[in-house]
């Protein structure tokens, strides 16, 4: 949940920040780029150049570096964050963070900051129970940050009681849970194929094609970022997915694939067939080498299964069924009676006339068709970018 996500963590002046260097690491760890903002107080606690060394960035803790007078820009840094997490948070800061208080970089940062905040508490127990620190909660959940809640226990005071900070650990986890069950496609499984396939001539040689899996795999993340369950059925492909959640099932032929898209297609709520699956295989697989003779060499092709209208028969009531079509003429023509003949829910159509789109570069540029023959057409973008508008698309259809 927090891979690739920009985390603001604010450090406020309570001896819980000692926790601040774990929790910063944790973060790094979970794969966030970390900005640490420290009100002054908590430098006393904890160095800047711990927290600095462990979130391989500066730390920040005035408006202006002393030395070079450059500013640190507070609205800068508050639209920089796709979250931000105070911890700890003192009764101080959230007294500020009621009111509007802005005397320092961190109450700057946070009045301008446009993500979630979340707030993680850290005092003595009577300064937690007292009606003034109470009030001021409520008041800063009615801005819609996040209280993470205090433990119980042994307190830097020595008293036992409510007011420890939540532990780093306790912290990442709420974070993540909370993320995740905001997301648009949690608790939706979804399938998805990439890559081509090889089909077999001998031991040694195989028909396959130039797909480079790139579409493919960039929709498996954004689907894993949206929360979804993700299985990828992977053709020979030097892809890497970037999220950890996804559960690759790596294939050869288009037989292979056919029979793992056929043991999980049951099980989800929809299915985007991006893979270049051979049409054709050879009728027969040399057991040996196939020796060099002279003359030509013919080889005898049979028709694969199409897989994805193999689907589209299985398809039930809710499932959301999406293919591709990369076509050279008639490109419309074709890809709206290929998605009534395979029984799809939308078709993503690629041509090769246009440049940059297709098979190996970074770049494509698709026309959607949905089933009501609604079309959309983009521009030319980043293979990330187009998966963004696909999937964005693939969440209407699954809630319609
Ligand atoms: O019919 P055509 O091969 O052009 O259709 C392309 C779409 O069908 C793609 O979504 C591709 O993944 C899928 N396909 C398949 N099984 C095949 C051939 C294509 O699932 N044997």
């Amino acid at each position: 949940m927090l891979e690739s996500k920009k985390v603001i963590l604010g450090v406020c002046g309570s001896i819980a920040a000692y926790k601040s260097a774990t929790l910063v690491r944790l973060l790094v760890k979970a794969g966030a780029q970390v900005q640490v903002v420290m009100t002054p107080d908590a430098t006393n606690f904890i160095t800047p150049l711990t927290l600095s060394t462990l979130s391989k960035r500066p730390v920040y803790s005035e408006y202006f570096k002393s030395e070079t007078g450059e500013w640190n820009n507070h609205v800068e840094l508050g639209l920089w964050g796709d979250l931000m997490i105070i911890a700890p948070a003192s009764a101080n800061t959230m007294a500020k963070m009621a009111g509007g208080l802005v005397d320092n970089l961190l109450t700057a940062v946070y009045l301008s900051a446009k993500c979630p905040v979340y707030f993680a508490p850290a005092m003595d127990l009577d300064m937690w129970k007292h009606e003034a620190t109470q009030e001021n909660i409520s008041k800063i959940q009615s801005f819609q940050n996040i209280l993470i809640p205090p433990g119980s226990g042994e307190l830097a005071s020595g008293l036992h009681g409510e007011g420890r900070m939540a532990e780093p650990e306790e912290i990442i986890a709420f974070v993540e849970a909370d993320i995740k069950q905001k997301l648009p496609l949690v608790n939706h499984k979804v399938l998805v194929t990439a890559g081509p396939t090889y089909e077999a001539i001998d031991p040694v040689r195989f028909i396959g094609n130039h797909s480079s899996g790139k579409m493919g795999f960039a929709i498996a993340d954004e689907l894993a970022a949206l929360g979804a369950d993700v299985t990828l059925i992977a053709g020979p492909t030097a892809q890497q997915s970037k999220q950890r959640s996804i559960k690759r099932i790596d294939v050869t032929s288009a037989a292979d694939m056919l029979r793992e898209c056929l043991a999980n297609f049951a099980n989800a709520d929809g299915c985007i067939m991006c893979a270049a699956v051979a049409d054709y295989t050879p009728a027969v697989v040399a057991e040996q080498k196939i020796k060099k003779q002279d003359g030509g060499l013919t080889i005898e092709l049979k028709k694969t299964t199409d897989i994805l209208k193999t689907l589209g028969q299985q398809k039930r009531e809710g499932q959301v069924l999406v293919g591709f079509a990369l076509e050279t003429n008639n490109e419309e023509e074709y890809a709206i009676a290929k998605l009534k003949n395979k029984n799809l829910d939308m078709i993503v159509l690629n041509s090769l006339n246009d440049t940059g789109a297709g098979f190996k570069g970074d770049t494509n540029k698709i026309t959607m068709i949905d089933k009501a023959l609604n079309k959309t057409t983009f521009a030319l973008k980043n293979k990330n970018e187009v998966a963004k508008d696909i999937c964005a698309k693939f969440i209407q259809l699954l809630k319609s």
